[in-house]
């Protein structure tokens, strides 16, 4: 496993793979890896010739300063993980490296850049196309592998992709839970016990909507969505009945508008929750159709 901290590295590393007619495929991380992580990469290994990870706490994504300075950074384990997982190439670049000097520039992301996390996260989308965008110019990748657990971030990327007509196509990986349903996370280790056996309560009522979506919203001729008003409001008790989780957003919406769905075909429903544990704030999200 190859570790690099420029992009003129990484490019003269890749650049004889690429003539050499090898696939690509990039994995961009924030480091303090977990087996969602993982999955990733052995996903993206099924894909490509070569795999290049990035561990890369990128400032410009945080609207909170705090949240940036707290972000776990276990490199040691990271890189312990990385080599099991046969990751083959590490890009771990400096701030100054990624960022030589302040960047102004916007992508128009379309509405729903401003809806659900970009109304909590001011300015966040902007912070993670940007410094996406920039991996993508120093790797040049065949594939990118992404979350479904961000799944705004995916929908956001797709749409930056679409903007700049960049030849690098998406892949969206499934979410990678704990046993009782947690979804893995960075932050869960911000969680103390109490908070830990709280949190479940996001997949829980995740996996009950799923349940009930399935079992009395769906017909043959399509789904009965003036059901889903009542449905997020059960969630929406489940959530907020349990101590220690302030719920920020719990919807049923289009996975490609992130509004409420505005016909009965059903296609693409996702539900969406944010809340905070404690002091950690969590997302997690299961698609209905
Ligand atoms: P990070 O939070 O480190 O996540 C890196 C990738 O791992 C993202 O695509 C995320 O969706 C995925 N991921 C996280 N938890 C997962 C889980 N439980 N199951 C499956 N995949 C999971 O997301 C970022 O970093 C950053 O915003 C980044 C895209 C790197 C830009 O800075």
């Amino acid at each position: 496993m190859e570790v690099i901290n420029t992009i003129a590295a990484l490019k003269s590393l890749l650049g004889p793979k690429k003539l050499a007619q090898q696939k690509i495929a990039l994995v961009p991380t924030m480091g303090a890896l977990h087996k969602g992580h993982v999955s990733l990469i052995r996903i993206a290994q099924r894909h490509a010739d070569v795999v290049v990870c990035s561990i890369f706490v990128n400032p410009t994504q945080f609207t909170d300063p705090k949240d940036l300075e707290k972000y776990p950074r276990p490199l040691e384990h990271d890189m312990a993980m990385l080599k099991e997982s046969g990751c083959n190439v590490v890009f771990m670049p400096s701030v100054k490296e990624m960022y030589p000097e302040p960047e102004t520039w916007h992508i128009d992301l379309g509405p729903a850049e401003f809806l659900l996390e970009g109304e909590f996260r001011k300015g966040h989308y902007q912070g993670v196309t940007q410094i996406v965008k920039k991996l993508f110019d120093a790797v040049e990748p065949d594939t990118a592998f992404f979350g479904q657990k961000d799944f705004q971030q995916v929908l956001m990327i797709e749409n930056m992709v679409a903007h700049f007509k960049l030849p690098v196509k998406i892949i969206t990986c499934p979410i990678v839970r704990e046993e009782d349903g947690l979804a893995m996370s960075s932050r869960n280790i911000h969680l103390n016990a109490e908070d830990r056996k709280h949190a479940v309560v996001l997949s829980e009522a995740l996996y009950h909507v799923k349940e009930f979506f399935d079992n009395n919203c769906k017909t043959q001729e399509g789904i009965k969505k003036e059901k889903l008003p009542a449905l997020e409001d059960v969630a929406k008790r489940m959530i907020s009945r349990t101590p220690g989780v302030e719920l920020d957003y719990f919807v049923i919406v289009s996975g490609h508008t992130l509004m409420p769905p505005t016909d009965s075909y059903g296609l693409g429903l996702v539900a969406l929750v944010a809340a905070k544990v404690g002091e950690t704030r969590l997302i997690d999200n299961m698609i209905l159709s």
